[in-house]
């Protein structure tokens, strides 16, 4: 398997969530239909994707997203069920609380190449967030986490996603020392994201010198925490296209190789480059059942953008094409 070409394939699986995180479009108290996937969707998809990896060498990651992931009902049987019978490899993004009952903590650990939790900030911040108490158990999560890895001799990578504000920006670094004694191995952070007339992305997106204070202390910070032991992705590509955004700059993209590392697919079973471009580019799974209809992907997402560019690709945002999950600074 050649890791290195890896297919990471993100799933959206649901728009359902427990928990009412203020900045986040899925949060709970936000009216309005939301979908979730079919399990059957999901192991017909996941058998042709282990076809497809087992043809080709490249290892395919198949890492769960949403709303929250882990309250997806069939997320546990269909997981355990790809991994055994096709051999994917699995990761999640989840808010932790559907892991507070040791058996899917075993689950996570046994089945998972990585997780990945959101931690806000410290006590205060994170709570201020996603609600009280949620620190510490999310803590005592991680730390378990950590204990029935080193138990087992293997595990998921232990990452934290962290949502960068105006407000603790600066507080990254102590963040970040705190997450490396809690035992996580890697740490990512998206900028804040939404809409103008919304309070609290008026009161906390990031501000231009925000950024150029990101730019300047990116990579000590990086060399910083490693000593720590805990790996910082992002690259400072990655920073400029966050300070673009805070800038109010577009950063159109003429080609970003669709669908050659990454496949995003929503919960309503579209396939497509990123998350931006589902009803535009998306190709139902439905029409996904074969090797040579997965092997073409790639050449019908480049089709579709040459035909038709939509406003996203004339500013992207996609996370992954601009090194969100770097490893060097580039
Ligand atoms: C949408 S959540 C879904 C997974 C899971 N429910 C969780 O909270 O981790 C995925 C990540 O996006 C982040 N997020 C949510 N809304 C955001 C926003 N408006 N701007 C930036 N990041 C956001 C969350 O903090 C989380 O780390
Ligand atoms: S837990 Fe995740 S999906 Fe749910 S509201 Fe918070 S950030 Fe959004």
């Amino acid at each position: 398997m050649t890791r290195g070409r890896r297919l990471v394939v993100v799933w959206r699986v649901t728009e359902a969530c427990d928990l009412d995180c203020a900045y986040c479009e899925f949060r709970r108290s936000r009216r309005g239909p939301r979908h979730s996937a079919s399990a059957a969707t999901a192991l017909t998809f996941g058998r042709v994707l282990g076809e497809w990896q087992a043809a080709t060498g490249r290892e395919v990651l198949l890492s769960w997203l949403g709303g929250e992931p882990l309250r997806w009902g069939p997320v546990w049987a269909v997981s355990r069920e790809l991994r055994q019978a096709h051999g994917l490899s699995l990761s999640v993004t989840t808010n932790g609380t559907e892991l507070s009952q040791a058996g899917r903590r075993q689950q996570l650990v046994e089945d998972f190449a990585e997780v990945t939790l959101s931690v806000d900030g410290d006590a205060a911040a994170h709570e201020a967030v996603r609600g009280a108490g949620r620190h510490a158990a999310l803590r005592a999560v991680i730390e378990d986490l950590r204990d029935r890895k080193a138990a087992l001799g293997h595990g998921p990578v232990l990452r934290v996603n962290t949502v960068l504000r105006h407000s603790n920006l600066t507080a990254l670094d102590a963040l970040g020392s705190e997450l490396a004694a809690w035992g996580v191995e890697e740490l990512t952070f998206n900028a804040l994201g939404g809409a103008p007339d919304d309070a609290y992305y008026a009161a906390e997106h990031l501000r231009p010198a925000d950024l150029d204070w990101l730019a300047q202390h990116f990579d000590s910070l990086r060399a910083q925490l490693a000593a720590q032991g805990l790996r910082v992705r992002g690259s400072q590509r990655y920073v400029r296209r966050l300070e673009y955004t805070a800038r109010g700059w577009r950063w159109p993209v003429a080609d970003c190789a669709p669908g050659d590392r990454l496949w995003f697919v929503d919960e309503q079973a579209r396939l497509s480059p990123c998350r931006f471009t589902s009803a535009e580019y998306g190709v139902p799974l439905a029409a996904l059942t074969s090797l040579e209809a997965l092997g073409e992907v790639p050449a019908r997402l480049a089709a579709a953008r040459r035909q038709r560019l939509t406003p996203a690709c004339a500013d992207c945002h996609s996370p992954q094409y601009f090194g969100k999950f770097a490893l060097e600074g580039a």
